[in-house]
C-alpha cells in the first residue's frame, strides 16, 4: 500500500473515532493508536496548549519530554508560526527538542479549533532523515481539521 493510500484508509477511520465523542483526552488517544497502527512512525501524539505552553497529551513511542514553550522546538514552532513544520534532519533545525536521540526528522502539524486558535500540535517522528513530505503533510492536515471541533 502507497503512502497515500493509507492516508486514504485512515481518514473515514479516523472521522468515525471523532464523531459524536465529547472525551478529548480519549478521542487524541485512539487518533494516536489508529495513526501508529497504520503508519507505524517512531513516535506520534500530541501536546495540547494548557497555561501558555504546550504539554504532553496522548502520543505512542518512547518517553517524551512534559512541557514545550511557546516558540521552541518544532512543536513550540509550529504553534507559533501557525503552519505546519517538516524538518528533514532535526540536526540542522536550530533548538529542536531532542526527547530521544533517535529521532532524525519530524513533522509538527497545529490543531486549530473553529475559530482557527492553536489548540494543539500533532507531532510525529521518525528514526530516519527525511521521512516526511507532502502526502503527510496532506494527510495529517486532514486529520487536524476533523479535530478541530475538540479545541
Ligand atoms: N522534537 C520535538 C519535541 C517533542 S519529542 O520529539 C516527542 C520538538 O523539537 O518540538
Amino acid at each position: 500500500m502507497t503512502k497515500k493510500e493509507k492516508y486514504e484508509d485512515l481518514l473515514p477511520q479516523i472521522k468515525s473515532l471523532i464523531e459524536g465523542e465529547k472525551n478529548t483526552v480519549g478521542v487524541l488517544a485512539n487518533v494516536t493508536a489508529a495513526l501508529r497502527s497504520t503508519l507505524g512512525y517512531f513516535w506520534i501524539g500530541f501536546y495540547v496548549v494548557r497555561d501558555k505552553e504546550l504539554q504532553l497529551g496522548p502520543f505512542q513511542g518512547d518517553v517524551a519530554c512534559y512541557h514545550i514553550p511557546y516558540g521552541k522546538g518544532v512543536c513550540g514552532t509550529a504553534w507559533e508560526r501557525e503552519e505546519t513544520v517538516l524538518v528533514d534532519d532535526v540536526e540542522d533545525f536550530p533548538g529542536h527538542i531532542a526527547c530521544s536521540s533517535l529521532s532524525r526528522s519530524e513533522i509538527v502539524v497545529p490543531v486549530k479549533n473553529d475559530a482557527g486558535k492553536v489548540w494543539a500540535v500533532l507531532d510525529i517522528d521518525s528514526i530516519n532523515i527525511s521521512e516526511f513530505d507532502e502526502t503527510d503533510r496532506e494527510g495529517l492536515e486532514s486529520v487536524a481539521s476533523l479535530l478541530s471541533s475538540l479545541g
